[in-house]
């Protein structure tokens, strides 16, 4: 099947599988920030943009996502500049193996972009990344990190 995705701003032409889902259409492409656990929808380790909207890509076949931007950890960092978010992630040491890492920063950006700025209280916070897994931080950094980048104002970068 033939599809045509958007991702990081670039327009892609490709065949799929009917089976296919957008993470492995998007590994495919490159994008290796988006990750294979659970591969059922439940650790969040796939998470990305899709029309702006946080999205497991492992449960989402690549032909719904036909005609669609999707935004991956990839095509946040402007060059040599990394986005709020993932500056955020490194000040507040919100990592130990990274795995959990490009998933969490991309729903971060969707909750900085969708305006809620800085009154967010930590329990919604943690509501608000409850479908991503950590097994190494204990969470406290990632919390930290999203606070910080919700009262930064984060929702500055351009939506692509
Ligand atoms: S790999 Fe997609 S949610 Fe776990
Ligand atoms: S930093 Fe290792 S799973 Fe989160």
């Amino acid at each position: 099947m033939n599809i045509s995705l958007t991702v990081n701003g670039k327009r892609h032409e490709l065949e799929v599988k009917p089976g296919e889902s957008l993470r492995e259409a998007l590994r495919g492409l490159g994008c290796t920030s988006v990750k294979q656990g659970c591969g059922a929808g439940e650790c969040g380790a796939c998470t990305v943009l899709v029309d702006g909207v946080p999205q497991t890509s492992c449960n989402m076949l690549a032909v719904q996502a036909d005609g669609k931007a999707v935004r991956t950890v990839e095509g946040e960092a402007k060059g040599e500049e990394l986005s709020p978010v993932q500056q955020a992630f490194i000040e507040n040491k919100a990592f130990q193996c990274g795995f959990c890492t490009p998933g969490l920063v991309m729903t971060t950006t969707a909750l900085a972009e969708s305006g809620r700025g800085g009154d967010m209280t930590e329990g919604e916070i943690r509501r608000a990344i409850s479908g991503h897994m950590c097994r190494c931080t204990g969470y406290d950094p990632i919390v930290d990190a999203v606070r910080e980048s919700l009262s930064r104002g984060c929702g500055c970068r351009d939506k692509k």
